[in-house]
């Protein structure tokens, strides 16, 4: 490479430049602009001693000369007109591939630096934050894998944002890793639960749904102080008590079905877990102040039946075998006496979904679930929706429309913050990463 300084009045720009003539107000000639304050001239213009032509960095020498350079260092080359034209396009043409994955994370490293202005590197903050909501798949996939950095995943589990893509691979990895545990919390309910009662289609689609426990890690890491206690009303499956147990927390769940109760201590068993914390009870939730005093818990976590979407058991005590106003009334009194269970500045969430009635309008489930809370003094904090797999969904896409119903593919998830609010970040302390929180545990230990 021959390079020379060059006076400016020598460099002419080629007219047959294919390359879009940038202007000053132009996005990406701004990001030029700031890319050669920040890093300074490094990239040297081409020029072409036989025609005088700029081969290569057009908009570059309109910086430059915008800055007022009067002579400019550039790579020179000695081409025919027609080398000069193919070297033009081919500067500009060959220009690789980029490595999405190494890309994705080379991004998210640099926004993760504070006060590092991202944009210098040429992709605007928007582009980034897009690339970078890809890049969990890379950073979780890194997290599993020993010697994994994994920034953000590391602090979160997942990124901090209102809505939990559950279809995302980072997310089935999550889950499976926990299923591996051998967590089983199907078990205990009834088959064919699902649709059953409402649409009739209990031939086609087989199956109960199961609660995720990847909802529950992420739950007791962000909202529960460590090793902080659970109040759980609905308890349904192991999986939320297994979890608190695996994450050191401790955890009491109430549910009316002795079966449920049965196999979830059975599940524990088979996963090895015997921790005096983990304690499910068989008992109408009506009864919560028989097993635990006000303000002991330290969150209130659940996912009470959608109503009678599925219904659990014939039992007239079970909310999803009511009648719909019996139901409002049951389930917002054992809310408000759980809540009740839990310390002040402290959270408590709940996961539920509006269901149909039998015209198709909604029941607001989240509604009624927020007015009780707010009943016990807990204020409406956060809200996540929690996107499905589209799975059964898609069966009843054709008939759904026939009415033009949308098919739900979400449930909420609703956070609840019971205090002052100044408080959250004395009581909560900063989310560190794993490694970070070892590296501090052994300096202690020094
Ligand atoms: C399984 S959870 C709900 C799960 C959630 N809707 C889902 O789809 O994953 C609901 C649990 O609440 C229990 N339940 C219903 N009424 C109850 C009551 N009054 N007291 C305690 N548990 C009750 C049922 O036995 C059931 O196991």
């Amino acid at each position: 490479m021959q390079i020379k300084k060059v006076p400016v009045n020598m460099l002419h720009m080629a007219i047959y430049n294919p390359r879009k003539d940038l202007q000053p107000a132009d996005k990406e000639y701004k990001k030029l602009k700031k890319s050669i304050e920040q890093f300074g001239y490094v990239e040297p213009i081409i020029w072409n001693e036989q025609t005088g032509n700029v081969v290569g960095g057009h908009q570059r020498l309109k910086v430059l000369l915008a800055q007022g350079e009067t002579e400019v260092d550039v790579s020179v080359v000695n081409l025919e007109p027609v080398e000069e034209k193919a070297l033009n396009i081919a500067l500009n043409k060959i220009s690789g591939e980029w490595d999405n994955e190494k890309l994705e994370q080379l991004l998210a490293d640099i926004s993760a630096v504070e006060d590092f202005d991202a944009s210098l590197t040429g992709f605007d903050m928007e582009e980034i934050e897009n690339i970078i909501a890809d890049t969990e798949a890379v950073y979780f996939r890194d997290k599993l894998e020993p010697g994994g950095s994994g920034i953000l995943v590391n602090s979160f589990v997942v990124p901090p944002f209102s809505v939990f893509d559950t279809r995302q691979g980072y997310w089935q990895d999550r889950k499976r890793y926990w299923i591996d545990y051998g967590i089983k919390s199907e078990v205990g309910r009834e088959e064919n639960l699902v649709f059953a009662k409402n649409l009739n289609l209990s031939d086609k689609v087989k199956g109960t749904s199961i609660f995720d426990p990847v909802i529950c890690e992420i739950i007791y890491k962000w909202f529960n102080v460590d090793g902080g206690s659970i109040i759980d009303p609905f308890a349904g499956g192991s999986v939320r008590g297994i979890v608190a147990a695996i994450t050191g927390h401790g955890y009491m769940g109430i549910d009316l079905r002795e079966e449920q109760v049965k196999s979830n201590f059975e599940n524990a068993q088979e996963i090895g877990i015997e921790s005096d914390s983990l304690k499910w009870i068989c008992d109408n939730s009506l009864n919560v102040d028989k097993y635990v005093e006000d303000k002991q818990c330290d969150m209130l976590f659940t996912c009470p039946p959608y109503y009678d979407l599925e219904v659990y058991s014939d039992n007239p005590e079970d909310i999803s075998n009511m009648e719909y106003q019996e139901f409002v009334k049951t389930y917002s009194e054992i809310l408000i006496k759980s809540a009740k269970k839990v310390k002040d500045n402290r959270f408590a969430a709940v996961v539920i979904s509006d269901v149909r009635d039998k015209k198709g309008f909604y029941r607001d489930l989240t509604g009624l679930t927020k007015a009780a809370m707010e009943k016990s003094g807990f204020y409406f904090y956060n809200e996540i929706v929690i996107l499905n797999t589209v799975g059964s969904g898609a069966w009843r896409c054709r008939g759904n429309m026939r009415n033009r119903k949308v098919v739900r593919i979400h449930q909420n998830l609703l956070v609840f913050y019971k205090g002052d609010p100044r408080e959250i970040q004395i009581v909560f302390p900063e989310l560190k990463a794993e490694d970070e929180k070892m590296e501090e545990a052994e300096e202690c230990q020094l």
